[in-house]
């Protein structure tokens, strides 16, 4: 008998995932510049949980239409590649078309989209990988993306997630890179209990870095905390 089978296209997915789902910040990584692609201004993350229970991305780009947003969750689907030419000449961060399909394989996602062009949005939920509902609604332009438990059809992943509050970090970190990169834009970041991140449109990445709401990670303790060290030290 044969040793070698191909495997169920779920099983596959699950697998591929793993590439592009490591943790709850890659799904924001995955979601922020998606948004950026799409010329949001405005860019919300809300977590619960250190991301573990929720990540919801809220954007104001141009969102999608029906069919595109069906065909958004086909490996393989993208607005941002045509032929292999352009590959010498990509201007998304996003092109593989990849990362909706296999976010949508590890958890409870759901989509909500309307393009500027049609009076009507569109709602879309998916389970596991699987399509559970697709139903129009009324909604603003633009598009937000809910990913509820992580992981929750993959333990074995599950179990290596870090604690709540580190992989917060991971996500507080992330988002600060990308309002750093994107100076034009409004990034915030919350949680129920907290905004993190709330930095307004500059002119400026020198603006940027000296907004109010806006922090960037310290790499080091403080100057006043290391020199009271290095004194006891000295003691
Ligand atoms: N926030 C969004 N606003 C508008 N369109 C979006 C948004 N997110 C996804 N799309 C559309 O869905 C398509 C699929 O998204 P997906 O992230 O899976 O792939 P991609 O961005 O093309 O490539 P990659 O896998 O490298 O991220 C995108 O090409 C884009 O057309
Ligand atoms: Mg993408």
């Amino acid at each position: 008998m044969s040793r070698i089978r191909i495997l169920p296209e779920a099983v596959a997915n699950k697998i591929a995932a793993g590439e592009v789902v490591e943790r709850p910040a890659s799904v924001v990584k995955e979601l922020l510049e998606n948004a950026i692609d799409a010329g949001a201004k405005t860019i919300r993350v809300e977590v619960e949980v250190g991301g573990k229970r929720m990540i919801r991305v809220i954007d104001d780009g141009h969102g999608m239409m029906h069919d595109d947003a069906l065909l958004a969750f086909e490996r393989h689907a993208t607005s941002k590649l045509r032929s292999a030419d352009d590959l010498l000449s990509i201007a998304t961060l996003g092109f593989r078309g990849e990362a909706l399909p296999t976010i949508a394989a590890v958890s409870r996602l759901l989509l909500e989209t309307r393009d500027e062009a049609e009076a009507e949005g569109t709602r879309i939920e998916f389970a596991g990988g699987k399509l559970v509902n697709v139903k129009p609604a009324g909604l603003p332009a633009g598009t937000t993306v809910s990913v509820a438990d992580i992981f929750y059809c993959v333990p074995a992943r599950r179990k290596f997630l870090k604690s709540d509050t580190t992989e917060l970090g991971h996500i507080a970190s992330l988002v600060t890179h990308y309002a750093l990169a994107n100076p034009a834009k409004q990034f915030i970041l919350t949680t129920p209990t907290q905004e993190i991140i709330n930095c307004p449109p500059a002119e400026k990445l020198a603006d940027r870095v000296y907004q109010r709401g806006f922090r960037l990670p310290s790499a080091r303790p403080s100057p006043n905390r290391s020199s009271s060290r290095a004194k006891k030290k000295l003691r």
